[in-house]
């Protein structure tokens, strides 16, 4: 028998061969098990209900010949095994708009995937934030895709550099989640290109070697089996030469998906499998089908796993380790968005200070869905507050849970006579995340054993009349707003921190507060950052990945249930700015304990594309950290286009009246359009605005123009 097993240092040619070998020496019900992930069902059971506790084989592996299998784990915000660290959500993250960041996270996930048995990471989710209802949304970094694309490619770099493969998903249109396994996304060419797609491409560019398809429809056809998406577009347009892999069970429905170039069915053979094997014995479907499918998952697995490892070790030791911590703290401290302050925060102190809310004493990491992570700890608002203040004297004496939504009367006679109210409000997994429905068919294998855990929080959703993972409300619940309201009367000063993976709305109340903060799902070291925060140890730097909006019918429409509903080119920041709606806050917005002015922005044709810069002054005494932003106003001439689009960030640190020239350089691939006539992207000709400045609010960008 020959030993085909990966060898450190095998060259792609010698790859290419040994793949080829395999494959002509594998029968085909042994290729066809290597498009097929299992193991998953009866490791569910075996762990009690955990999904996503135990890795499972999600395709490859072949015992006879020694071929190593895919092993999975999830985890937008860390590795879902284990007691691995857990990070800010990814929205939070997106808050942060710090690519240099998310790669280091990214690096963190490879090194504890490796040490935790998984070579395969499902963490790169970059669907596009359409509406901030989508119950998914804390998953992926904000509404706009060029964004998206800079983030996620930063983390599929981060986990690959320890030799794990990278998917990115959902591909494509996943944005509803209840609907999710029916939904059918109607979208037009150029719509799908310019806004739903250049993500995906932008991190399949940086080298992400895997996608994972989505569970909707396009169309009126599953992306699982959906050939435009995933051979016309994902490898003869952008040349992808990796492997896809199906979401889980619901994904496909026929065999016809691996012609479509569907890899991999996960997480259980039931579309393929036996009946792969027949339709290939009956003429249905090529055997070239399989051999290509095959080759693609296994040069994959081979080049990750011939490739020298950076660390020399994979130990247990390295998960959740202090340097791994520190970067966690480091994105909650990041990622807050300050969105009010009167002047209330910092916290001047000593004074007193209370806090109130019942989610300021809750572990609260984001959904229990798939990417559900189990740190060793988390310290909550509550603890974070607590700590901070035994060591320092901003918050006063003695830090308590002074009161929440359960008794507003007796929260409201705690908060007279503080100085400082914090009040920790928002969602939970309860509210919004995942959609796993206790009730449904996750195949033959698990209809009898479905996990408690999901079982329990269906049962928990289903008692609030829902067991849906969308929002049912882009508001504050109503005992929230009245604790809120009582508090903000009785304290002299009232801070409103919100944790929620998405917008929310506040206006009924915010003109009844000093200071609001919101700081996402932040992480098991979220507490602590949040104290830093609100002392002024650390100002907030964090700008909203998303637009805030006025009212909710300024958003998209939006349907939980739908089952087929029509993406236009226009949603978020392009929506108002088309609309002339005024958002609540603009994408991009963000307040500092600093002051930043911007003067002398410039720009000049570059090889390849146009370069600007702009000066960024720190106009305060202390030192904080300004996301300078860049957007372009095309032409709009040869098409209607959006006002502006997002085409550049950067994040800086700046000490006490220190000037910065900060200078970004823009692709002319970034600056072009899908010509739905011709297929082709093209660069139009005329006067295109280049804006720099803090945020996408026209008041705070500088602009100049360029024609091109
Ligand atoms: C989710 C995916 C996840 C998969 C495996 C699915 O339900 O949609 O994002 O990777 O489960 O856990």
């Amino acid at each position: 028998m020959t030993d085909y097993s990966p060898r450190k240092g095998m060259s792609a040619a010698e790859i290419n061969a040994t793949v080829a070998a395999i494959i002509a020496e594998a029968t085909l019900e042994e290729k066809v098990a290597m498009m097929s992930g299992r193991g998953f069902f009866k490791a569910y059971r075996e762990s009690g209900g955990l999904w996503g506790a135990v890795p499972y084989q999600a395709g490859g592996g072949l015992e006879r010949l020694n071929v190593p299998a895919l092993f999975f784990t999830d985890g937008p915000r860390g590795v879902a095994r284990g007691q691995s660290t857990c990070f800010p959500c990814t929205m939070a993250r997106g808050a942060t708009f710090d690519p240099d960041l998310e790669r280091r996270v990214g690096e963190v996930m490879g090194i504890e995937a490796r040490a935790q048995d998984t070579n395969l990471s499902g963490a790169v989710c970059v669907n596009l934030l359409r509406h901030p209802a989508w119950g998914r949304a804390q998953e992926t970094y904000g509404e706009d895709p060029y964004h998206l694309g800079v983030m996620g490619a930063e983390l599929a770099v981060g986990i690959q550099t320890h030799n794990i493969i990278a998917t990115v998903k959902h591909f494509a249109l996943n944005s509803i989640e209840n609907a999710r396994f029916k939904v059918d996304v109607q979208i037009d060419a150029r719509t799908l290109r310019e806004v739903y797609l250049p993500h995906f491409k932008r991190i399949i560019d940086a080298g992400c070697a895997s996608v994972m398809s989505a569970y909707n429809k396009m169309n009126g056809e599953y992306c699982g089996q959906h050939r435009e998406l995933l051979t016309d577009i994902l490898r003869h347009e952008w040349g992808f030469d990796g492997f896809v892999h199906s979401d889980w069970v619901m994904g496909v429905y026929q065999p016809y998906g691996a012609a479509a170039g569907l890899d991999i069915e996960n997480p259980e053979p039931i579309h393929f499998g036996q009946k792969l094997i027949d339709a290939v014995n009956s003429g249905g479907i090529e055997p070239g089908v399989i051999d290509t499918a095959c080759g693609r998952i296994l040069r994959t697995l081979y080049r990750f796993a011939c490739a020298e490892n950076p660390l020399a070790a994979y130990s247990m030791d390295l998960v959740a380790q202090p340097s791994h911590i520190a970067i966690a703290k480091e994105a909650a401290l990041k990622s807050a968005v300050l969105l009010k302050n009167d002047g209330t925060l910092p916290l001047k102190g000593p004074a007193s200070v209370g806090v109130f809310g019942r989610l300021a004493d809750v572990v609260n990491t984001g959904d229990n869905g798939s990417s559900r992570v189990r740190p060793p700890h988390v310290i909550t608002p509550l603890a974070g507050i607590a700590e901070l203040a035994s060591k320092t004297n901003a918050f006063g004496s003695a830090i308590a849970l002074c009161g929440t939504e359960a008794d507003i009367p007796d929260a409201a006679s705690a908060a007279k006579g503080l100085d400082t109210a914090i009040v920790v409000v928002g969602y939970t997994a309860v509210e919004e995340g995942e959609y796993i429905p206790g009730d449904i068919n996750l195949g033959q294998e698990v209809s009898s054993a479905v996990g408690e855990e999901i079982a329990a929080g269906a049962s928990q959703r289903k008692a609030r009349g829902t067991i849906g993972g969308d929002r049912v409300s882009l508001r504050l619940p109503p005992a929230q707003v009245d604790l809120i309201r009582a508090v903000a009367k009785s304290a002299k000063h009232t801070v409103v921190v919100i944790v929620a993976g998405s917008a929310v709305l506040i206006d009924e109340w915010v003109d009844e507060v000093g200071a609001v903060l919101q700081t996402f799902y932040s992480g098991m070291e979220g507490g602590s950052a949040l104290a830093e925060l609100l002392d002024g140890t650390v100002s907030p730097s964090g700008k909203l990945p998303f637009t805030i909006a006025a009212k909710e019918e300024d958003y998209p429409f939006f349907d939980k249930d739908a089952d087929a509903i029509t993406y236009g080119p226009y949603h978020g920041y392009t929506l108002m700015d088309r609309d002339g709606k005024e958002p609540a806050f603009a994408f991009g917005y963000g307040l500092s304990y600093a002051s930043f002015t911007y003067r002398a922005l410039n720009v000049r044709r570059a090889a390849g594309g146009i370069e600007a810069w702009v000066s960024v002054r720190n106009e305060s005494s202390i030192t904080a950290d300004e996301v300078v932003q860049l957007y372009i106003g095309p032409p709009g001439k040869a098409a209607e286009r959006p006002t502006k689009l997002l085409r550049g960030f950067k994040r800086i640190t700046l000490g006490p009246g220190e000037t910065r020239a900060v200078r970004m350089f823009v692709p002319e691939a970034d600056l072009c359009w899908w010509n739905p006539e011709t297929r082709s992207w093209a660069l139009e000709s005329g006067v295109h605005t280049v804006m720099m400045g803090s945020s996408s609010r026209v008041q705070d960008l500088l602009s100049t123009h360029i024609n091109l």
